[in-house]
């Protein structure tokens, strides 16, 4: 069985990419922090698969337990990179923060690979590294703009630094997937979201307000130019993802790549306002939301959602699965959680 290490792999995207590794037939090995998960998802995990995945909590700021890691554990071919911090809001607060534990912490990694000579990495970007658009559907041939948070821009340097070590190696080949906005849960509800204090995400937020932790969901804004007034997002089911990051190693394995260094939109290509996230979360729970219109919120762009051509017929990757699947996916999760 072929060894891949998932970094971040009891996060959110990460746990459900290691599940797929799984099936797919990988031996996962896993390093986290749980700076913003728990060892209890290695469990989730492996109820649903019936296999263990190796775990090792390990700070990827450390340098000397990064090499130590790599020495212990040879042979590993392909390694996922998720492990990072991800609140926009937060990252505005504390850049430097941001920058340690995504940038520090991947050239750690990045000189590892280099060391044993790893040939295929897959790094967790994000469709932030487009900004506000000029044009929707957003292509791969978008211009990068200047970043509008520092977590954005330590995205936009995580894909720099990576080309640039893939234009100096002689084995490392590399792909960046531009996640638009990932929802949803494992249809099994062993495995999720788990955010951590007052979620800034919308679904988190819907899920926490039907079931009674939070009082009342706030849409921010209703007077964009937009269909309905509420901002337009390309949700995206965290299963459908994870999917998209083994497709996409199986690709860099089996050396189907045709440069050292691509990326790719991982999105759904439909757009949907916050209001029609809303009705398909009520339309599917039952459940009907306390929500008001309130105040636009802080930096937030008025539409964006892939142009998946280049994903769907060069990576071969489709998203499959429906609004409705992922809001229903994500309640189920949250009855699951305040039931243990
Ligand atoms: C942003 C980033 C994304 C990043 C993510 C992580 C962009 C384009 N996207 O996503 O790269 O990974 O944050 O946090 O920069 N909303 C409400 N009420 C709420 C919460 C959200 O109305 O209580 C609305 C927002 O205004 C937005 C939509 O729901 O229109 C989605 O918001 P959110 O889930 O926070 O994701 P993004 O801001 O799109």
């Amino acid at each position: 069985m072929k060894k891949i290490l998932v970094t971040g792999g009891l996060g959110y995207i990460g746990s459900h990419t290691a599940v797929e590794l799984q099936l797919e037939g990988y031996e996962v090995i896993i390093i986290d922090d749980l700076s913003n998960s728990n060892q209890q998802v290695v469990d989730g995990i492996t109820t649903i698969t019936g296999l263990v995945p190796t775990f090792v909590k390990l700070d990827l700021k450390d340098k000397t337990a990064v090499s130590d890691f790599f020495n212990r554990y040879s042979g590993i071919e392909g390694i996922i990179h998720f492990a990072a911090s991800k609140a926009v809001g937060e990252s505005v607060q504390r850049p430097l923060l941001y920058y340690e534990n995504n940038i520090t912490a991947l050239v750690y990694l990045l000189q590892e690979v280099e060391k044993h000579q790893i040939s295929n990495f897959i790094f967790s970007s994000s469709c932030t590294v487009y900004g506000e658009a000029d044009q929707l559907p957003i292509t791969e041939q978008a211009p990068i703009k200047v970043a509008m948070s520092p977590y954005g821009n330590t995205k936009q340097i995580g894909e720099e630094i990576i080309q640039d070590t893939c234009k100096i190696s002689s084995v490392l080949k590399a792909i960046s997937l531009r996640y638009f906005n990932p929802i949803g849960a494992h249809e099994s509800a062993a495995i999720g979201e788990l955010p951590l204090g007052v979620p800034q995400n919308l679904l988190p937020f819907i899920t926490q307000t039907a079931i009674g932790k939070r009082e009342q969901l706030t849409v921010f804004g209703d007077t964009y130019d937009t269909p309905d007034g509420t901002c337009v997002r390309d949700y995206i089911h965290v299963v459908d993802l994870a999917k998209a990051h083994v497709i996409a190693l199986n690709r860099l394995i089996n050396n189907q790549n045709t440069s050292s260094y691509e990326f790719f939109n991982l999105g759904t290509g439909k757009g949907s306002s916050v209001l029609e996230v809303i009705q398909s979360f009520e339309r599917v729970s039952g459940v009907k939301l306390n929500c008001k219109i309130g105040e636009r919120r802080e930096g937030d762009v008025t539409a964006i959602f892939a142009d998946t051509k280049k994903a769907n017929e060069i990576l071969g990757w489709k998203a499959e699965k429906t609004l409705d699947e992922a809001t229903l996916s994500a309640w189920n999760w949250e009855q699951k959680i305040n039931r243990s």
